[in-house]
């Protein structure tokens, strides 16, 4: 089985293809955890790195997997270019609970986050052209039940982002927000939103806007899919061309089912 979580489709895409190579069934983190994974021989994760740590609904829902203690467990990474303490949470739960991490990696793809940094991610599909070739070769681990831990260390900017005030403040800084002006209550937002943080909201005289919750994970989900580009992070509105999500997955494939 292979767990994914996932924004705009990166994290979704490499699960796939793994799951593709190894004849496994492919499912969201938030289904996951709602079922019991003892039976499962072989448990795969593919999420990103946020802020240095993995996504804050990732930190919170990964100890509740309940998984098979023996299965063959391996952790992909995705991420702009550094996973931070991202595999070596997935390492340090799964050791908690008496399994064992035996195969970590991590993988450069577009970075969702740079519509915040002025880093348009459609202008990083260069990071595609070593893509494939490194995910050959993780999927070849894999489906050899391989152990490697590539990149699984431990690191103060991820342990600064999971447990501090600053951490926190940081995440808070990517919380999106729809603009009254643009938005029409679409609810395209809410329906990709993973953690279904966001609703729509009724108004006089104008049609019904989102409102975002107090549990927002920070994916940009909802930024990058607007059809209407309303979502924005503080005063950053997003243009069309700065909106992303993975060549290969659609707006329907990270619809929530
Ligand atoms: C809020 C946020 C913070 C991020 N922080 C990092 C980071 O610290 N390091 C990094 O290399 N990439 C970072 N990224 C980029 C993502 O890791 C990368 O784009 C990832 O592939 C997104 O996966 P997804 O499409 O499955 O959500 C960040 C992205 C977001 C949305």
């Amino acid at each position: 089985m292979v767990i994914y979580f996932s924004g705009t489709g990166n994290s979704l895409a490499i699960a796939r293809k793994i799951a593709e190579a190894t004849n496994d069934q492919v499912i969201p983190l938030m289904e996951a955890v709602k079922l019991d994974l003892s039976g499962e021989a072989r448990i795969g994760l593919v999420y990103p790195s946020y802020d240095f740590a993995p996504p804050p609904a990732v930190q919170k829902l990964l100890p509740k997997l309940r998984v098979n203690l023996q299965a063959y467990i391996f952790v992909v990474i995705d991420c702009g270019a550094q996973v931070g303490i991202s595999s070596w949470f997935a390492r340090h739960v799964f050791k908690q609970m008496g399994a064992k991490v035996a195969f970590c990696d991590k993988i450069r793809v577009p970075d969702s986050a740079g519509i915040a940094y002025k880093r348009n991610p459609n202008k990083q599909i260069w990071k595609f052209t070593k893509y494939a070739s490194r995910l050959e070769r993780i999927i070849d681990d894999i489906k050899n039940n391989r152990s490697a831990i590539h990149y699984g260390g431990w690191s103060l900017l991820g342990w600064i982002s999971i447990n501090t005030s600053f951490g926190q403040k940081m995440i808070k800084a990517f919380k999106p927000a729809a603009n009254p002006d643009k938005c029409i209550g679409c609810g395209t937002c809410a329906r990709v939103c993973p953690v279904e943080n966001i609703t729509m909201q009724e108004r006089e005289g104008a049609k019904p806007i989102a409102v975002t919750g107090d549990n927002c994970t920070t994916c940009l989900a909802c930024v990058h899919f607007c059809p209407h580009q309303a979502m924005q992070l503080g005063k950053t509105s997003v243009e069309k061309s700065w909106q992303y999500h993975h060549p290969e997955i659609s707006l329907k494939d990270m619809i929530r089912k």
